[in-house]
């Protein structure tokens, strides 16, 4: 991979892909500004090697190829000039927010039919009046688009220190790890989770699976899960992934042993603490599995506990609803206490995982990294070729 480092920056105009695609309030305030604050060190070494001008550009959300004043980036315009200590004005909306005399942030890449299809025109007029390409944007890095893989084409590119180190980090699950190797994997979309399974399954020791995802692998096991959250076009392909688990020795899947059932999701509703053998039956039928319970959450801490190398993606539960966030915040709790100890390596990914560790003042260092990825870290970890990393090469 091409690296910022090798290139020749002073006095040229550089244009820089970052992931500003942070997540907003129903009010459109920013609800954590961790993407915003990881390009930071990139921008900065830009200025300390005297450039002449920083073209940033950034998608926010899903427009869909059209102008949407909600997905604006003008308030992460605003966040980032903070963040810079500028004290700017700009219009909105504009196309051009000016940051400083050297910093102007482009609005948001999806309005632009061009950028999700990867049409080079729209690459072109990217590169047009630039000199180098930086890409930064780790968490964009799955997708191959105008500004992640088609302005490669038309600019010498390297990559920025963020996706530096987020692969540095992340291959390092992929190597020789220190054992046990624990994987925590929760959240709702199992066909995104299944593949890393796969292909950490020669490396890994233990499996911890909640959320939803554990949902389907009960479902697929034969229990009886209500009105649960089920991706039941993927049931035969967990049963497979289960099964092959169990066939290797020393590797280790666990499913919850008990989970939080209540009769609606959305707030506490008659709660049950039901043993995942009472679901052998239909005894559950109006019932939605809301997180983990307490017995699991003993055993999977328990695991923790004893680990030395860690990947957590997805939360244990719908943690959104606070009652129903144990799971997540007690696994959380577990591995701010596993970083204490100074001989791990942990990795959390995922936009609501990490916000969860954040909540407990944990922050990456030596021997916790958060990841700013959340498809683009499970799709590095299901060991898929990135295709913004691999236009870096
Ligand atoms: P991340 O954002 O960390 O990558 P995901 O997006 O994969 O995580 O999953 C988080 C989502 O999974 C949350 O919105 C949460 O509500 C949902 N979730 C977790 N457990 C359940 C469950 N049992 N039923 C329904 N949704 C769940
Ligand atoms: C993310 O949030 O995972 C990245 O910003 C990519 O966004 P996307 O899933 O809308 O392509
Ligand atoms: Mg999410």
């Amino acid at each position: 991979m091409k690296k910022i480092q090798d290139a020749q920056i002073a006095d040229k105009k550089i244009l820089v892909r970052v992931d500003f695609n942070v997540p907003l309030l129903k009010n459109g305030e920013i609800e954590g500004d961790k993407r915003i604050r990881e390009a930071l060190p990139t921008i900065q070494y830009l200025l300390d090697n005297h450039v002449a001008k920083i073209t940033l550009v950034s998608h926010l959300g899903k427009p869909d190829g059209k102008r949407d004043e909600s997905l604006s980036l003008y308030p992460i315009a605003n966040r980032l000039a903070k963040l810079l200590k500028n004290d700017v004005k700009f219009d909105n909306p504009a196309d051009e927010y000016k940051i400083s005399d050297k910093i102007s942030l482009l609005e948001n890449l999806r309005f632009n039919p061009g950028e999700e299809a990867n049409d080079p025109k729209f690459a072109e007029s990217l590169a047009h009046g630039q000199d180098v390409f930086v890409n930064d944007a780790f968490g964009t890095a799955h997708r191959a688009h105008a500004s992640t893989e088609g302005v490669t084409k038309f600019l010498p590119s390297f990559a920025g220190l963020l996706i530096q180190k987020e692969v540095e980090k992340l291959s390092a699950l992929l190597k020789d790890t220190e054992h046990p190797y624990t994987v925590i994997l929760g959240g709702a979309k199992i066909a995104d989770k299944l593949p890393v399974i796969k292909n950490l399954c020669s490396r890994a020791d233990n499996f911890l699976i909640g959320g939803a995802i554990s949902s389907t692998f009960l479902a697929a096991r034969r229990h009886h899960l209500g009105k649960s959250l089920i991706d039941t076009e993927d049931l035969r392909e967990a049963n497979v992934v289960w099964q092959s688990l169990i066939d290797t020795p020393n590797r280790n899947l666990y499913l919850p042993k008990d989970i939080v059932m209540s009769i609606s999701i959305e707030k506490p509703d008659d709660i049950q603490e039901v043993d995942v053998e009472e679901l052998l039956q239909p005894a559950f039928e109006d019932y939605s599995a809301v997180d983990i319970g307490p017995n699991t959450i003993e055993q999977y801490q328990s695991i923790i506990s004893d680990s030395k190398t860690v990947f957590w993606n997805g939360n244990m539960g719908i943690s959104e609803v606070r009652s129903f966030a144990n799971g997540t915040v007690e696994i959380a709790q577990a591995l701010k206490e596993l970083s204490q100890n100074n001989e791990v390596q942990i990795v959390i990914g995922g936009g609501d995982t990490v916000a969860e560790v954040e909540i407990l003042g944990v922050e990456s260092n030596d021997n916790i990294f958060l990841s700013t990825g959340g498809g683009a870290t499970l799709e590095f970890l299901a060991g898929k070729v990135l295709p913004g990393l691999k236009a870096l090469e």
